[in-house]
């Protein structure tokens, strides 16, 4: 017959399970057009891992994708974007440093405009102002 697994060993295996949890923590993060006048945007985005190749995103459509952060807190998504007369515009579209409390319920929403790019505050909701285009 098996005993019951002594207190640490039920402790030691909940600790395990929370490890996991933290290592599987699930991020989507979303790039919107809304440029408007019927704009196209180019979107190249990738990580260290993932190439997610180049992307053309219509007026009002979005492109999104789904990743896992990784324990040692260092998950990088960095893209090129382009429209009009914007060409290869650099940003990070998920650094965990700055991504991880702000877009706090997994989701990292972007919004592309004219003037610039807005990035969702998941802790107050609100649309925040985060790159504006080069001169
Ligand atoms: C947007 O992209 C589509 C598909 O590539 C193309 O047919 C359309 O002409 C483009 N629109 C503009 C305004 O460039």
């Amino acid at each position: 017959m098996l005993s019951r697994p002594p207190p640490f060993a039920a402790a030691a295996l909940l600790l395990l399970l929370l490890v996991a949890g933290a290592a599987s923590h699930d991020v989507h993060v979303s790039m919107m057009n809304r440029l408007g006048g019927g704009n196209n945007m180019t979107l190249h985005c990738q990580s260290k891992d993932n190439n997610l190749g180049q992307q053309t995103v219509p007026d009002g459509s979005e492109f999104g994708w789904d990743f896992s952060v990784n324990v040692e807190g260092t998950t990088l998504f960095f893209c090129d974007l382009g429209w009009q007369s914007v060409m290869d515009f650099h940003f990070d579209a998920y650094s965990f440093g700055r991504d991880f409390v702000r877009c706090s319920g997994d989701k990292c929403l972007w919004i592309v405009a004219k003037e610039g790019i807005y990035g969702q505050n998941g802790k107050t909701g609100l649309w925040e102002y985060a790159y504006s285009w080069p001169n």
